[in-house]
C-alpha cells in the first residue's frame, strides 16, 4: 500500500470504523467500503477507513485508508480524527472485546467526534425494547427467552408453530421451528422440528414433547436462544417470503425508509436467506399476487409506518445514536405486519436503486452530523491534522 496524499482534507471527512488486521491492514467488506468512498467523492466528502487500534484514547493523528477508483489502489495517509465515524466493525466478537469497548466508550465521550451505530443488536433486547411501547408492541410476535422447556411448551400450547433463534444469530444460522400437530394414527398431539441446515432444512418427528425438547437441547448447546410465536407468512407459488426494509436517517437527521426489498425462501428452507437458497424479488409483485394492487399499497404503507416507529423506539432504548438499520418483516395471510429482527450493520442491498440511495444517505447523514456538531462545538474543519 502506498503512502501518498490522495484524500482532499479541505473537504468534510467521514471515517468508516473497522478492525485492524495484521495481514490485511483492516477488516470488513472492501467493496462496500469502496462504494462508500466513491459515493463520498461524488458528493464532495472525503471518506476513509480507520481502525479501532488507531483510535485508542490519546492518539491525535491516525492512519486513514482511502481508495482511488482511477488507479484501483488503496493508499494511506496521516489524518486527524474524523468528526464523524460510521461503525462497520464486522464481527460481534471483535466489538465485544474489552479493549475495543474501551476505545468505543472513549470515543463516545468525546463531544467533537460523533459515532453512529456504535453496537450490534441482540434479538432479545430488541424484543424487550419494542414491547415497551404501544406504537411498536403490536408488530412483535410473542417472544420469550428460551431458558427452560416450559417456555417452549407454553408457547406451543398457544401457537401451532414456534421459531427458535440464537440471540446473536445471523443469516439463519441455528434457526429451528417446532410444530404441534395431531397425529394421523391415534389422533394424539405430535411434534415436528425443522432445523435449518446450510441449504434446506431437515425435519424430525416426535410423539412426545420430552423427545422434542431433548433434540432441541442438543442443537442449542451453550447458545442463548429466544422462542417466538410462528407467523403464517404469506406465500408466493408455495414459497414464503418476507420484506427487508432499509431505514436510514436522511440529510435532516430524521428516520426515513430508503427502500423495501423482498426475500423469497428456498424450496426446502424455513428462512428466506439468499445463501440458503432464498432469492431476491420484487415486493410489489409478490404481495400483489396475494392481496391485489390496492392491498399491496396498504401493506407497504403499513410496513413503512411500522419501520419508522420501530427505528425510533430502538434508537431511544439502545441509548445510542443510530444512522441506519435493516429490518426483516413478515406479512401474514391477512396482510398483518410482523417484525422479525433489526440489524445495525445491514448487509448491502442488491437492488440497485436501494443500494445507490443507501450510500448517498450515509454521506448525507454524515454531512448533517458534521454541520450540527460544528454549530454546537464551534468546530474547526474536520480531519485536517493541523487543525
Ligand atoms: N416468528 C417467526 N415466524 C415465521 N417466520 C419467522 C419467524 N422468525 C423468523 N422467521 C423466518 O426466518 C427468517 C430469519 O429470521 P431472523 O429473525 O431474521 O434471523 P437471522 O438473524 O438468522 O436472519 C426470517 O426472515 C423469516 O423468514
Ligand atoms: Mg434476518
Amino acid at each position: 500500500m502506498e503512502f501518498s496524499s490522495t484524500l482532499p482534507l479541505h473537504r468534510p471527512l467521514l471515517g468508516i470504523l473497522t478492525m485492524d488486521d495484521p495481514a490485511e491492514l483492516f477488516r470488513g467488506n472492501r467493496s462496500n467500503f469502496i462504494d462508500l468512498i466513491r459515493t463520498g467523492a461524488e458528493m464532495g466528502v472525503s471518506v476513509c477507513v480507520v481502525t479501532v487500534k488507531d483510535l485508542k484514547p490519546g492518539h491525535k493523528k491516525i492512519i486513514g485508508y482511502t481508495y482511488d477508483s482511477a488507479s484501483k489502489q488503496w493508499s494511506q495517509q496521516i489524518i486527524g480524527i474524523p468528526r464523524v465515524l460510521y461503525n462497520r466493525i464486522p464481527q460481534r466478537e471483535d466489538e465485544a472485546d474489552p479493549e475495543v469497548q474501551r476505545t468505543l466508550q472513549a470515543i463516545l465521550r468525546q463531544p467533537q467526534v460523533r459515532i453512529f451505530n456504535p453496537t450490534f443488536f441482540n434479538k432479545w433486547s430488541l424484543f424487550e425494547w419494542l414491547n415497551k411501547a404501544k406504537t411498536t408492541a403490536r408488530y412483535i410476535p410473542a417472544t420469550r427467552k428460551l431458558t427452560a422447556s416450559h417456555e417452549l411448551e407454553s408457547l406451543l400450547k398457544l401457537y401451532p408453530s414456534v421459531y427458535m433463534k440464537p440471540i446473536s444469530g445471523k443469516a439463519g444460522k441455528g434457526i429451528m421451528k417446532a410444530e404441534r400437530y395431531v397425529g394421523k394414527l391415534d389422533r394424539k398431539t405430535e411434534y415436528a422440528l425443522s432445523v435449518q441446515e446450510t441449504k434446506g432444512s431437515v425435519v424430525y418427528k416426535y410423539p412426545k414433547f420430552s423427545q422434542l425438547w431433548a433434540k432441541i437441547k442438543e442443537e442449542i448447546g451453550r447458545e442463548e436462544y429466544i422462542a417466538q410465536q410462528g407467523i403464517s407468512i404469506v406465500k408466493y407459488k408455495k414459497r414464503p417470503f418476507d420484506l427487508r426494509l432499509l431505514v436510514q436517517k436522511n440529510y435532516k437527521g430524521e428516520w426515513d425508509v430508503t427502500g423495501i426489498g423482498a426475500r423469497l425462501a428456498g424450496k426446502m428452507s424455513i428462512t428466506t436467506h439468499v445463501p440458503r437458497g432464498g432469492s431476491i424479488d420484487d415486493p410489489e409483485k409478490l404481495l400483489a399476487a396475494a392481496f391485489g394492487p390496492e392491498g399491496t399499497k396498504r401493506i407497504l404503507g403499513r410496513a413503512r409506518k411500522a419501520a419508522l416507529a420501530i427505528a425510533r423506539q430502538v434508537e431511544k432504548k439502545s441509548g445510542h445514536m443510530l444512522g441506519e438499520m435493516s429490518m426483516d418483516m413478515g406479512v401474514d395471510v391477512h396482510g398483518g405486519i410482523w417484525f422479525f429482527e433489526a440489524n445495525s450493520k445491514p448487509m448491502k442491498f442488491d437492488e440497485p436503486q436501494i443500494r445507490k440511495k443507501s450510500l448517498e444517505r450515509i454521506v448525507q447523514y454524515s454531512l448533517y452530523l458534521i454541520r450540527t456538531n460544528q454549530a454546537k462545538t464551534g468546530g474547526m474543519p474536520a480531519g485536517n491534522p493541523n487543525s
